[in-house]
């Protein structure tokens, strides 16, 4: 048997934890649905734990380093993104952390594209009207119509695993694509999408000729039908491109006023308050967000104003809460399997102990010599 370690989880994250117990390890879960309290955290890690799970609800900073100095091994993070973790700070105690990237790439995607897809179609307004019993004849045009996507243009910002993701969708909607990304291209997943679209188009399976291309974000928001978000959360100081209200009055003023913003990346990418007045003052047609500044959306937040209702969608931090992405143990198709792995690589030295060798470790830097 295995060494035990011990480890506090702020959250259960399903069977997984069994499978941590059956290799002897001591696991402590916090019981409620909520995030933990950060004295709570701080209380258990320096307790002596060795391993701490955490949630994206969690901010994990140089205190929680400091009270786990000389014990606290690995935080392993369920969640591809990490912005609440304080990456300088990790490194400063030289702390690994992994996340769990990967696995939620597809559902993500899908989810962005189908909020693409309500909402241009307005199915939420649509259902209500058959809900509320106002839905009184078929008619041409009346009371309203939708948008399609297919053959529109969307624009891809961010163009990581996601974002690539979400353009292999798009490909299947014969969507014309404007892909940006201020740190990372991968121009030969593009040259590739192309390939396939032309394909199509000769082959007589996509009645026109369609295209996929990198250009600049100025270029892609005022051309685009749709924008789909999916940068990670860099603020200033942490990046030189830091993607902080990347979406604020000035880029919102650039989209057309036909234009639809989707975001399933993080809340702060985008400033809640430019984007309400820009629903409100119609410099866009609509937007569905699933991420958002302050999570849970507070009750007052102008997003949740009646006049804009039918345009905003606001679904609750849903894109990756998909069964099998969420809860399967297996490493290569769930986050909690991968959460679990990456915890075992540190503790029990896999890949000879080399965090830089760790596939799920995010701060290698932290340890290359
Ligand atoms: C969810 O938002 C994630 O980063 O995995």
């Amino acid at each position: 048997m295995t060494r035990k370690f011990r480890v506090f989880a702020t959250c259960d994250i399903g069977e997984s934890l069994e499978l941590l117990r059956q290799r002897g390890y001591e696991v402590e879960v916090y019981p409620q649905p909520e995030a933990p309290p950060k004295k709570l955290i701080l209380e258990k890690v320096k307790s002596g734990i060795d391993g701490l799970i955490t949630t994206l609800r969690d901010p994990i900073d140089a205190e929680v380093f400091e009270a786990g100095k000389g014990t606290l091994k690995v935080v392993a993070q369920i969640a591809v993104g990490f912005d609440n973790i304080n990456r300088a700070d990790a490194n400063r105690y030289k702390v690994p952390f992994t996340h769990t990237a990967d696995v939620l790439t597809e559902a993500t995607a899908e989810f962005a594209f189908f909020l693409m897809g309500a909402l241009a179609r307005k199915m939420w307004t649509a259902e209500h009207l058959t809900r509320e019993n106002k839905w009184g004849y078929w008619h041409p045009y009346l009371p309203f119509l939708g948008d399609e996507v297919t053959g529109k243009t969307v624009a891809i910002v961010g163009t990581g695993r996601i974002g690539l993701a979400m353009i292999k969708k798009c490909a299947g909607f014969d969507m014309n694509m404007l892909c940006y990304d201020p740190a990372y291209q991968n121009h030969e997943y593009v040259k590739a999408i192309q390939e396939l679209k032309d394909l199509q188009y000769d082959r007589g399976i996509s009645r026109e000729k369609t295209w996929i291309k990198y250009v600049t974000l100025d270029e892609a928001l005022t051309s685009a039908d749709f924008v789909s978000v999916h940068v990670p959360l860099l603020r200033e100081g942490e990046s030189t491109t830091p993607t902080y209200h990347l979406f604020n009055e000035r880029t919102l003023r650039m989209m057309k006023p036909t234009a639809f913003l989707v975001n399933t990346s993080r809340g702060p990418v985008l400033d809640e308050a430019a984007l309400a007045k820009a629903l409100r003052e119609k410099w866009i047609a609509g937007a569905a967000l699933d991420v958002y500044e302050k999570e849970p959306l507070p009750a007052d937040s102008p997003l949740r104003d009646p006049p804009i209702e039918d345009r905003c969608r606001l679904l609750p931090h849903f894109a990756s809460a998909a069964r099998i992405t969420r809860l399967s143990t297996d490493p290569n198709r769930g986050m909690a399997g991968r959460c679990v792995q990456g915890l075992i690589d540190v503790l029990e030295s896999n890949y000879g102990g080399d965090f830089t060798k760790m596939p799920y470790v995010v701060n290698k830097e932290a340890f290359t010599r």
